[in-house]
């Protein structure tokens, strides 16, 4: 199934200059990048998007580390997206997580941890909802999906 979800380049993403690496995975994979900007996450948005965490010891790092720097906000879609991109980010723990996921290969960290993705095709509907207008996501043929998937995987 076709799917979209939400990806958030952390701070420390933009800090340690890893912008361009870590979307260049992302786009080698053959991911399509759906809708991409820059910006702060507002009070509001922190307390919905980590609502899970809000009662942990850690809620006010997180919440400072996520507004120390503006974030990139990006959607990427592609054929069970969700699950694929959560295999290539790798789990909370950077300094556990496999060597040739993002955070096996840039993160020692359990909170700087790179980058966000959205853990099931339901979260992402409500975390795309949550950091992007329907107008600032794009449909448009991605050519060289002709290559990346097999016609049976590929929409027409
Ligand atoms: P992620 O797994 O994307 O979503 C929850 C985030 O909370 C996690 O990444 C980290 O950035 C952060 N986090 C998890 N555990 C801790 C912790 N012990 N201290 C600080 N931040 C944490």
């Amino acid at each position: 199934m076709m799917q979209r979800t939400l990806i958030i380049l952390k701070p420390d993403c933009l800090q340690r200059n890893l912008l361009g690496e870590i979307i260049k995975r992302f786009e080698n994979k053959g991911l399509k990048i759906a809708g991409l900007k820059m910006g702060k996450i507002s009070d509001e948005q922190i307390i919905e998007h980590y609502s899970q965490h809000k009662d942990k010891p850690f809620f006010g790092n997180l919440q400072k580390f996520m507004q120390s720097a503006p974030v990139i906000f990006i959607v990427l879609e592609g054929y069970e997206a969700v699950e694929s991109i959560r295999v290539i980010v790798g789990p909370t723990l950077g300094r556990k997580a496999d060597a040739g996921s993002i955070r096996g290969d840039y993160s020692m960290s359990q909170a700087n941890n790179i980058v966000h993705a959205s853990d099931s095709p339901e979260n992402a509907e409500i975390e795309i909802k949550r950091f992007f207008q329907p107008h600032e996501l794009f449909d448009y043929y991605k050519d060289d999906w002709r290559w990346v998937y097999h016609e049976d995987e590929r929409p027409a």
